[in-house]
């Protein structure tokens, strides 16, 4: 802490999005940005010329032993956040790590591992779980406002940008896998998944995922990077109510539509055959206040390692949607073929689990 009483945060990659938690943790009265850290010295003399006041370093290690720096945020591509995470907590830093947490679910569990046993918070970066549309959706599905939740359908579709670490699936879909988890309240029990490299890349630019989420609730997500057409589109269907979030529109992120499809009472005469009854109504856009999803996410971390608590989007969280991403991995591997998703339950230790994992 500084003599204001301000958390030293230090930013690790600062690329395309790691700029954006330097703008947050500036502007958050409860912290400062200690250091900025990324491999790139040109990128870092950009950011530094944005933010004079934080220290600037390519190296890791340098950044980490910054005795100002109490907290670390990891935003590295991918494949970088194992190692950036584990020489943190190592260095006994708590850390709140981008989606996805890693690339492999032996890597998630032995970081869970290492946060535990130092008893330090490892929280990941779920934001879409920070979103004031999403809160309020998930707060009409549990207050039954949907009726029968029946199904789930995301659409998160763009020209570009396309990453070059990680297909589109690990890029796009950590985002509706979170959310989708969250306002189920559960793991899917399989899923299944196409994509295609169609620009000729050597990985998915498009994917199609099913997820199969037990009492005949599904979801489906269709993610690219490779359409001309912007959509970032979320839709519940229930029996009472149709709810559509629309993160791209600035003026109604979340309508509701008081539509919905009943079963009704099967006629005698018609041989079981169900009749299915349309309710039609409203169509209703609650007010959202507004709020930016990264600060809250910012400050719920904050929270977290000061007060100790368990975050809303904690490392089981990242494990998780780890565990599905691997699974649709498999599928992609066996043209769309249905994988189980075991849930891992914790009964032996995490480096043993983490041995036979992926
Ligand atoms: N939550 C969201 O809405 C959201 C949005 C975009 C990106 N992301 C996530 O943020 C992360 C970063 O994405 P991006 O688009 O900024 O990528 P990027 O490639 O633009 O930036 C990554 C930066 O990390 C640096 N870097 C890599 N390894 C490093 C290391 N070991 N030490 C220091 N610097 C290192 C690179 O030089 C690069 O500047 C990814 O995990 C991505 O999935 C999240």
């Amino acid at each position: 802490m500084n003599k204001n009483n301000q958390l030293g945060i230090a930013i690790i990659g600062c690329g395309y999005w790691g700029v954006n938690y330097v703008r947050v943790f500036e502007e958050l009265p409860e912290t400062y940005v200690a250091t900025i850290c990324d491999q790139r010295g040109e990128r870092l003399a950009e950011v530094g010329r944005r933010f004079p006041n934080a220290g600037l370093t390519t190296q890791l290690a340098e950044a980490l032993n910054d005795p100002n720096v109490d907290a670390v945020v990891v935003c590295t591509g991918a494949h970088g956040h194992y190692d950036a995470v584990l020489a943190a907590l190592e260095a006994g830093k708590p850390v709140l790590v981008e989606k996805p947490m890693t690339t492999s679910v032996a890597d998630s569990l032995e970081l869970i591992d290492a946060a535990e046993r130092r008893d330090l918070t490892l929280m990941v970066g779920h934001t879409f779980l920070y979103n004031g549309a999403v809160l309020k959706l998930k707060q009409l599905i549990d207050a039954d406002a949907m009726g029968q939740l029946y199904y789930l359908y995301s659409r998160r579709t763009n020209l570009g940008p396309i990453r070059h670490d990680v297909n589109a699936i690990w890029d796009l879909a950590p985002h509706d896998i979170s959310i989708f988890n969250y306002l189920i309240g559960r793991m899917p029990q399989w899923v299944s998944a196409v994509g295609s490299p169609i620009l000729g890349n050597c990985r998915e630019d498009v994917g199609f995922i099913s997820l199969h989420y037990g009492d005949h609730i599904v979801g489906n997500i269709h993610v690219s990077w490779a359409d001309p057409n912007k959509v970032r589109e979320l839709v519940a269907v229930g029996s009472n109510r149709r709810i559509v979030f629309d993160d791209a529109s600035s003026l109604e992120r979340l309508k509701i539509f008081e539509k919905g499809v009943v079963q009704a009472e099967p006629e005698a005469e018609s041989f079981g055959e169900y009749q299915f009854l349309m309710r039609d109504g409203d169509i209703i856009s609650p007010r959202i206040a507004p709020s930016e999803p990264l600060k809250n996410q910012c400050r719920h971390f904050i929270d977290c390692v000061l007060n100790g608590t368990q975050p809303n989007t904690d490392a089981q969280n990242g494990l998780e949607v780890v565990q599905i991403l691997r699974a649709i991995d498999r599928s992609l591997a066996h043209n769309g073929a249905p994988i189980e998703i075991e849930p891992i339950a914790i009964t032996t230790s995490y480096a043993e689990l983490a041995m036979a994992a992926d």
